[in-house]
């Protein structure tokens, strides 16, 4: 009888109005404090309303004064297929931030960061490190190869970095050699439809946390939990190895460096929500990086040629510890044209000489592997998907001067599907793979903009080809790297984000 009365209850619950009909008030009026769509590239700088908002607001204001209360996380997101030059935006951005976050994936992942003469190849730290006042963190969303971790600190120590400040979440998942083996031993057997991965134990680490048999990095610290933990799940993992005729690992052996790792990393090992929860509480800025991009989510992008992550930047909020109301900024970074590392559908992938060109100049080959990256036209239709998913309020441009020389550029706008046109990114790989793309195309520009500071001084159609990358997008673009090094920036939103610094702590 109960049972009855329950479903009842749920039945006329169900059919009643929800509260959110009943109750909701009447719509407001546009936030003013949103980016319209900005259809024209204005040579900057100019009076921004989206990037870190509050701090226009005038000292003594009602905002300037609630501190405690700023909403000062911004997450920084490819928007492509990863690679997209994310280093170099935190890097620029890092300089106004006391913290910033690494919130998924794991040594899959490089950033490329090059100061002056210097260039620092960074896996797992967070691009802030370079800077002395950051406290950089590796979120629990992370997976964390000790090893790579351990020698990445040593790196950077040995170059005159002082690393005290990185913290490494202490639930964040531990990649186990077994991990990497079995990475490995999965790819060879998939052969021909291997996903192409970077053979770091990425999609099996992840595994384990979703099974609940994963290490954590507060269990390197402890031998009785290590064994037993060990105990259970190593037979299985030995037994899968074996049966794809890779070596078995031995328990003891693991222990023993695992015991290594959290001797080694123990004194990093912190509460990361914790830690950024208080730094937005004093009032900080806070930039959450995400590693890879939008199309190698493991929900968002082309299923099965995906990382095991979501790099997508609902994943900060899970992988970074903050909540979605934290987050008032979201930067979507993106490059002028397109590349991509692995297998899957690619539909403007270019395999001519242009696109060979764009591989050279460009340096594309992977930060991780070395392997080179596929390269293509520039994609919009996964672009408008990307701004959506990801609630893009403002997009960093990178390796715009990559593109000077080319007599002819083209913009994918949409898609011929099985004849038919589609304008939005498909949700089945099988489509995508079919997919022939529709193209417009633009007059190119022969100099070098290498020192270009202001839009305005870009020729006139490089300005053309970046307006409309932005009426794609529908959010501004207020960054655009014209080089490597952090100076080689055109800024349309400093302003602005040094206005910040007026917030009182
Ligand atoms: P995994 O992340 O190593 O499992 O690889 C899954 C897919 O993501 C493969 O296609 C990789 O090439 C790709 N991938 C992973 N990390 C990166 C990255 O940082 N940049 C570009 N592609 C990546």
């Amino acid at each position: 009888m109960p049972a009855i009365q329950e479903v009842d209850d749920r039945a006329t619950r169900a059919l009643r109005p929800s509260r959110e009909t009943v109750q909701r008030p009447p719509d407001r009026a546009p936030s003013p404090y949103r980016w319209g769509h900005a259809g024209e590239v204005y040579p900057g700088p100019w009076q921004v309303q989206g990037l870190f908002v509050w701090a226009r607001e005038p000292v003594g204001s009602d905002h300037a004064d609630r501190g405690g209360s700023l909403m000062s996380a911004t997450v920084i997101v490819g928007l492509q297929w990863g690679d997209e030059g994310k280093g170099k935006t935190t890097d620029f951005l890092a300089e106004q931030t006391s913290m910033v976050v690494r919130y998924q994936g794991g040594d899959n992942a490089g950033h490329t960061v090059v100061r002056g003469d210097e260039v620092f190849k960074l896996r797992l730290t967070p691009s802030g490190v370079l800077y002395p006042h950051m406290t950089s963190v590796i979120g629990n969303g992370v997976v964390v190869n000790p090893l790579t971790l351990i020698d990445e600190l040593d790196m950077l120590t040995t170059r005159g970095i002082d690393v005290s400040r990185v913290r490494v979440s202490r639930s964040a998942h531990v990649i186990m050699p077994y991990h990497v083996a079995l990475d490995r031993a999965n790819e060879a057997r998939l052969a021909g439809a291997a996903v192409g991965t970077t053979g770091r134990g990425i999609g099996p680490t992840y595994g384990d946390k979703a099974w609940r048999l994963g290490l954590r990095m507060e269990d390197l610290l402890d031998r009785a939990v290590l064994r037993e933990r060990l105990e259970r799940l190593l037979p299985d993992k030995n037994l899968l190895l074996s049966s794809m005729g890779a070596d078995p690992f031995a328990i003891d052996d693991l222990v023993d460096l695992a015991l290594g790792w959290g001797d080694r990393l123990g004194d990093h090992l912190d509460d990361a929500t914790w830690l950024v929860q208080r730094a937005l509480a004093r009032g900080e800025h806070v930039l959450l990086e995400g590693a890879q991009g939008t199309l190698l989510d493991l929900d968002h992008g082309s299923y099965p040629f995906v990382t095991s992550s979501n790099p997508v930047a609902g994943g900060a909020c899970t992988g970074g510890g903050v909540g979605p109301l934290q987050v008032d900024e979201v930067i979507g970074v993106m490059k002028a044209y397109s590349t991509r590392v692995g297998s899957g559908p690619y539909p403007t992938e270019l395999l001519d000489g242009i696109g060979q060109g764009i591989a050279e100049r460009g340096n594309e080959f992977g930060t991780v592997t070395g392997r080179p990256r596929r390269v293509g036209w520039f994609d919009a239709v996964p672009l408008r998907y990307a701004v959506a998913v990801n609630s893009v309020t403002s997009i960093m441009l990178n390796k715009l001067d990559i593109l000077s020389g080319i007599d002819c550029l083209r913009i994918c706008v949409a898609y011929e599907i099985d004849g038919r046109r589609i304008d939005t990114w498909p949700s089945s790989g099988a489509a995508l793979a079919r997919a022939t793309p529709i193209y417009d195309e633009f007059p190119g520009w022969s100099e070098p903009i290498h020192g270009v500071r202001s839009l305005g001084d870009l020729p006139e159609n490089a300005r053309r080809y970046v307006t409309a990358l932005e009426e794609h997008a529908g959010v501004p673009i207020v960054l655009v790297s014209v080089g490597p090094e952090r100076t080689q920036t055109i800024e349309r939103a400093w302003r602005a984000m040094r206005q910040r610094q007026v917030v009182p702590a």
